[in-house]
């Protein structure tokens, strides 16, 4: 969601005359769209912006801005009133839409400028987006969530769930297809939740079957799903509609019943197993994706070796692995039990083990398969090589020329690593 705010702030950009310049001390404008999910992310972007004091000093005219969800939080806010005065625009998510105006208002008055909003009821739409590929895209559903996993911050800086109108969504996907785009990313925090207006109240499954009969529209995918939402209707759309890609991302986060309660997850180990094993029998070739953090407070030895049963038993295609951080004014915040540091990279290592040798099984078994493949552009190693996705959402890496880039071509799979294939052209 964040890289496709970022699209949409550089469309707007666009849009005012401005191009994209690598250079960073060449550049008029620099602006940072944050992340606030982990602290990772969080200690990047204060370490980025004190990289840039010295570049506003020499260059006083640069205008720096700052935005994205972390800005929803006003301590963050606050530091950087408090350190980084020479920041001229801070804005949040909810008011993304206001950029140019902002832009406009510090280059006629060259004053500081602080503007985020609480909340953002209206969904406004027909933003400019500069697309990363033209054959590829990011397409918004839904904005916001109402789980309040206790671990996240997405609630507090997203706001609560918004539902787009579903043919304003089938006017865009429309539009993006007639540009030449094949694929589209569906995007919500929670997609399983989309709910279009009274009194037809489209679901998820129904916006899906709408989009499968886009003529021009090769693929379908979305991100993501939530456990405790998603329906047999949905599972049945993988059966039905050709064009939703074999490939479901499901965070699973903890196989402990115990700590998926702490987290306010509202599933079991059982009835996440009992889910995967229901999309394996609709679809069996079906790729499952998930995301897992390990170090959430409480976690014992025997939580955690839930975890590594379920992935083995769930045999993911591949898995995100992040190690707990604590996010300020989350309800786990303020729980007891932190696990210690060294505590948690020891299970961290063990959780990324499990989890490869499994990825390394699973692309084992596509060797000697021919898979369609979305070709997305040329090896960032080799020159010579194409990469692209198969509907699995595996990489592939094969030799052919640049003009295959943005078609989908059949190639023979010869080789797999632990993240990857290798293969040839049909
Ligand atoms: N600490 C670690 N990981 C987190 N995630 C969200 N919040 C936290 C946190 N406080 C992870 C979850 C989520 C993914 C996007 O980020 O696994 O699914
Ligand atoms: Fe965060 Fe949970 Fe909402 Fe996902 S479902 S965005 S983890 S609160």
């Amino acid at each position: 969601m964040n890289e496709h705010d970022s699209e949409m702030l550089a469309g707007m950009l666009i849009n005012l005359g401005y191009w994209e310049n690598p250079v960073r001390n060449q550049a008029d404008v620099i602006l940072i769209n944050t992340c606030s999910v982990r602290e990772n992310a969080d200690k990047r972007f204060f370490g980025t912006l004190g990289q840039l004091k010295k570049e506003k000093r020499n260059r006083p005219e640069l205008v720096v801005g700052v935005c994205g969800c972390m800005m929803q939080q006003q301590h963050v806010v606050d530091t950087l009133k408090a350190k980084y005065p020479w920041v001229d625009l801070v804005f949040g998510t909810h008011n993304i839409h206001e950029f140019p105006l902002l832009l406009e208002n510090i280059l006629n008055e060259r004053k500081k400028l602080v503007s985020v909003w609480d909340d953002g009821e209206e969904i406004v739409e027909g933003l400019p987006v500069h697309r990363k590929h033209p054959f590829k895209a990011y397409v918004n559903i839904m904005y916001g969530c109402n789980n309040f996993c206790t671990y996240c911050i997405v609630p507090y800086t997203r706001g609560r769930e918004r539902s787009r109108n579903p043919e304003e969504i089938l006017k865009e996907v429309q539009k993006l297809v007639a540009d030449g785009v094949k694929e589209i990313t569906l995007l919500g925090q929670n997609v399983n939740s989309y709910k279009g207006p009274k009194p037809d109240r489209v679901t998820f499954a129904l916006l899906i079957y709408a989009l499968n009969k886009i003529d021009g529209l090769e693929r379908i995918r979305f991100m993501t799903s939530h456990p405790k939402d998603l329906s047999d209707e949905l599972i049945q759309a993988y059966v039905d509609c050709t064009k939703l890609c074999p490939h479901i991302h499901l965070p699973m986060q903890s196989g402990s019943t115990a700590i998926l309660k702490r987290m306010n997850r509202k599933y079991t180990k059982e009835g996440y197993l009992a889910l995967v094993e229901k999309l394996r029998n609709a679809v069996p070739d079906i790729a499952i994706t998930t995301d897992i953090i390990v170090g959430f407070p409480g976690e014992k030895e025997e939580d955690f070796e839930e975890t590594l049963d379920l992935v083995q038993k769930a045999q993911f295609d591949s898995a995100f692995t992040f190690l707990y951080s604590i996010r300020k004014g989350t309800p786990a915040e303020k729980y007891g039990e932190q696990i210690p540091e060294d505590v948690k990279h020891q299970r961290f290592s063990r959780l990324v083990e499990a989890v490869n040798s499994i990825s390394v099984e699973k692309n084992q078994a596509h060797v000697g398969r021919v898979e369609e493949v979305l070709v997305e552009g040329q090896s960032k190693t080799n020159r010579n090589a194409l990469t692209g996705r198969t509907g699995g959402h595996k990489l592939v890496n094969f030799k052919g020329g640049k003009d295959l880039i943005g078609q989908i071509v059949k190639v023979r799979i010869i080789d797999s690593t632990t993240f990857s294939l290798t293969g040839s052209l049909e």
